[in-house]
C-alpha cells in the first residue's frame, strides 16, 4: 500500500515536471534553432545597445522570428527600440504563420515592422544610415548576400554594426554562389569605411564614423 503510494507520488511528480517544460516551449512555435550558438557572440558585440531608447535593429531573413526575438528579449529591450524583419516568407511551409504567431506570443509586436519581400528591392525603400545593426541572414547565394550587405552599409548608422551569418557555409555549389566570396570581397572594396570586429563562421563589421556628410565621398 505504501509503495503504491510512493509510485503514484513519483508518476504525478515526472507529469508536472514534464508539463511544466513542456508548457515553458509553448510559447513559441520553432523548428530550428540558428540563435543559440551565436547569442554569446551576439551579447559581445550588442550589448552597447541594450536599453538604450531609439535603437533600431534590421533583419534580413527572419524566417520563424527565433533570431528577432532573442533581439528583442536582448538588446532591443528599451520600449522605443525596433526591429524591421524583412522576408519572402517563400521558404518552408508555414513559416509565415510561425512567424506572426511567435511575434504575437512574444509581446513585442508593436516594435516589430515585418516587410514580405525580396531584400534586394525592399532594402532600397529604407532609411539611409537609421540602423544601429542589420543582421544578413537571408539569401545565401553570393549576388543577394553582396547585394544585401553593400545596401545595408548605408542603412547602418556611422558607428553601427552589420553581422554577416554563414560565413564559412559550404552548400553543394560552386564557391561563386556561397557567402564567403560575396563577404571577401566587400570586406576588400569597402576596407576604407569599415573596421572587422569578428571573422569566424559569422563576420561582424563596424561602419566607421568618418564624420563625413555623405556615407562615402563622391569622387571622379
Ligand atoms: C536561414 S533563414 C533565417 C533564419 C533566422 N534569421 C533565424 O536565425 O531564425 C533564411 C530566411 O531568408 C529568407 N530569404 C531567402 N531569400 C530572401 C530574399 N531574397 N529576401 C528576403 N528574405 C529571403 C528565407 O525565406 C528564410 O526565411
Amino acid at each position: 500500500m505504501k509503495s503504491n503510494k510512493a509510485l503514484v507520488l513519483k508518476i504525478t511528480f515526472l507529469i508536472l515536471i514534464l508539463f511544466k517544460s513542456v508548457g515553458a516551449d509553448q510559447k513559441y512555435i520553432f523548428t530550428t534553432d540558428w540563435v543559440t550558438a551565436n547569442s554569446e557572440n551576439w551579447l559581445k558585440h550588442l550589448s552597447q545597445f541594450k536599453g538604450k531608447p531609439n535603437i533600431h535593429g534590421l533583419e534580413i531573413g527572419t524566417w520563424e522570428g527565433r533570431s528577432a526575438i532573442w533581439f528583442l528579449e536582448n538588446i532591443l529591450t528599451h520600449p522605443s527600440a525596433t526591429i524591421t524583419c524583412v522576408d519572402t516568407f517563400y521558404w518552408g511551409e508555414g513559416t509565415e504563420d510561425r512567424f506572426d504567431k511567435n511575434i504575437r506570443a512574444s509581446g513585442l509586436a508593436q516594435k516589430v515592422k515585418k516587410i514580405k519581400g525580396q531584400s534586394q528591392f525592399v532594402l532600397v525603400t529604407l532609411e539611409r544610415s537609421h540602423y544601429d545593426f542589420v543582421y544578413i541572414d537571408g539569401c545565401h547565394r553570393a549576388a543577394c548576400v553582396l547585394t544585401d550587405v553593400i545596401l545595408s552599409f548605408y542603412l547602418t548608422k556611422p558607428g553601427g554594426l552589420i553581422i554577416l551569418d554563414d560565413y564559412l557555409y559550404q552548400p553543394d555549389r560552386k564557391p561563386i554562389e556561397t557567402p564567403k566570396i560575396a563577404i571577401d570581397a566587400f570586406l576588400v572594396i569597402f576596407k576604407p569605411y569599415i573596421e572587422i570586429l569578428d571573422k569566424k563562421y559569422q563576420v561582424i563589421i563596424k561602419k566607421k564614423d568618418l564624420g563625413l556628410k555623405e556615407d562615402i565621398n563622391i569622387n571622379p
